[in-house]
């Protein structure tokens, strides 16, 4: 007889159903695992037969085949562990063949038979409910699986009690669905920055249209507090992009202590980072800081000390919002739509604009410094602000400015009018319009197109320029409510778009 469990193997935050069937037959006491299994789940094994003996039952002095199908897609991960167990206990009539083929089976065994969490749980709950199965996975996965409702989850702490449920003794409580965390700690509010009025607006106007950003300025002048704030201002995720998140957050292991956020992701990862930590890859292909970022900001504090090779591996993703992360065997897709928020100082010293302060090398060191980010990359970011510094002085008298609650309703309302324009399969927001979705230049008013065009010579404007400009001008009409692009929010999109340490 062929005993059957269900589980998922992962390809990206896709999870592909997989038969784990066990097979006893006659012959000399074996135990196989066949089905293109990694060295984790070949490992499987030895985890099974302790976890098995410590329950008193011992292994069939048979040859034990369990077989992965299907046999061509890799399987990977420790999670094959319960479904292994329970089609071998199924095998065994430890448990009813009909019961366990109901699930889909998840877990990582210990050798005295607990269930270890595993990741992945939020998008194996989502196959199972697709398949019209129940969910088992390990008692602390159950409340990220549960955020799947509409599912029978069977979130055992050790398999044991799996047994006892199985058995009719000691029937298991369904899992609660994780609750959504407050904000993350580490964000600011806009209220703590004192002054910097043009940084206040650029962030309100990257906010309301999705903009890329990047600030320029010396140390200490706040680029870090402003990029910190952002994610305050951006509306809260919709159900479906909380789910894309978590789904994420699930492959990559965030998810462990159950929390989801309706908050949109801050990634700021460290200059250092890898190819791989930043894109996604290594060891299970797991998802990088681009994709980890998805639906929110991803934040590139000191710009030019990040590889050259590293920022380069960011244009596929800033251009088509995913990330295809190679494998030894096969190519994984991951979503990666994030806005960029970048931060750096004009020059190595930082003090390029401080004649007192620079160093000697100023300003050639700057051009250097500068030329670190391409071309390409710079021609992804709508916004470019020069950020100058804030003396105590100015400080101390600058008035205590707007709280990010309040910038962020009006960013609300500018994002709700972007929904309505584009409709539901359009772009989400302005920074994603192609021309195809934005005013003609011939339909501004004949003041907006001659300002247009002196500046479209003066900055050597192409037409993917023009097409920049206009985004944003786009995005500063919708924060006014207005329905056409008049002469002034061309301007203010204009003085965005300078080159950067321009001043
Ligand atoms: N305009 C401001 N209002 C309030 N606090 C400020 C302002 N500018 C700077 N600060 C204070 O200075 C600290 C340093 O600012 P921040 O780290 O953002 O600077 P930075 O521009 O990122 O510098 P660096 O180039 O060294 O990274 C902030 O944590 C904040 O306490
Ligand atoms: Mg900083």
């Amino acid at each position: 007889m062929v005993a059957h469990s269900y589980t998922v193997a992962f390809e990206g935050t896709e999870a592909r159903e997989v038969d784990v069937q066990c097979a006893l037959s006659g012959g000399l006491p074996a135990f196989q695992v066949v089905g293109l299994p990694d060295k984790a789940v070949a490992e499987s094994r030895e985890r099974v037969r302790a976890a098995l003996s410590g329950l008193g039952l011992s292994l069939p002095s048979r040859r034990i085949v369990i077989n992965l199908a299907p046999a061509d897609l890799p399987k990977a991960g420790s999670h094959f562990d319960l479904p292994i167990a329970l089609s071998l206990l199924a095998a065994m009539e430890v448990i009813p063949a009909d019961e366990c083929a109901r699930y889909v089976a998840m877990g990582e065994l210990t050798l005295d038979a607990r269930l270890n969490p595993v990741v992945g749980a939020l998008p194996a709950a989502v196959a199972a409910a697709s398949l019209e199965k129940g969910l088992i996975c390990p008692a602390q996965s159950g409340p990220e699986a549960a955020l799947v409702g509409e599912l029978e989850i069977l979130a055992p702490p050790c398999l044991l009690s799996l047994l006892n449920h199985f058995s009719g003794k000691a029937p298991l409580t369904p899992p609660e669905p994780a609750r959504p965390e407050d904000a993350p700690p580490g964000r600011v509010d806009l209220a703590q920055v004192k002054g910097h009025e043009m940084a206040r607006r650029a962030l309100e106007v990257a906010a309301a249209g999705g903009h890329n950003l990047i600030m320029v300025g010396p140390p200490g002048a706040g680029k870090s507090m402003l990029a910190k704030c952002l994610p305050g201002l951006l509306p809260p995720l919709s159900a479906r992009e909380a789910l894309e998140v978590s789904m994420i957050a699930s492959v990559a292991g965030d998810l462990r202590s159950g929390k989801v956020s309706r908050q949109r992701p801050f990634r700021d990862p460290a200059p250092g980072a890898s190819h791989a930590a930043l894109t996604g890859g290594g060891r299970g292909a797991l998802p990088g800081e681009v994709s980890r970022a998805h639906n929110g900001v991803l934040f590139l504090d000191e710009l030019p000390e990040f590889s050259s090779r590293v920022l380069e591996s960011l244009r596929q993703p800033l251009e088509t919002g995913e990330v295809t992360v190679a494998r030894a065997d096969a190519h994984v897709t991951y979503p990666a739509r994030v806005q960029l928020v970048a931060a750096m100082n004009p020059c190595r010293c930082g003090w390029l604009s401080d004649a007192a302060r620079a160093c000697g090398r100023a300003p050639n060191c700057a051009r250097d410094y500068q030329a670190r980010i391409s071309g390409p990359l710079l021609d992804r970011i709508d916004i470019r602000l020069d950020l100058p510094l804030v003396s105590i002085a100015e400080m101390a008298a600058a008035p205590t400015g707007e709280a990010s609650a309040v910038v962020a309703r009006r960013v609300a309302r500018a994002r709700a009018r972007q929904v309505a324009r584009y409709g539901p399969a359009g772009p989400r927001c302005n920074a994603e319009a192609g021309p195809q979705y934005l005013e003609d230049v011939s339909e501004l008013p004949e003041p907006a197109r001659a300002l247009l065009q002196l500046a479209a010579d003066k900055l050597n404007l192409t037409g993917r320029g023009v097409t920049r400009v206009m985004r944003v001008a786009r995005t500063i009409a919708d924060l006014a409510g207005e329905e056409r692009i008049a002469r002034g929010h061309l301007a203010e999109a204009l003085s965005y778009r300078q080159s950067i340490g321009a001043r």
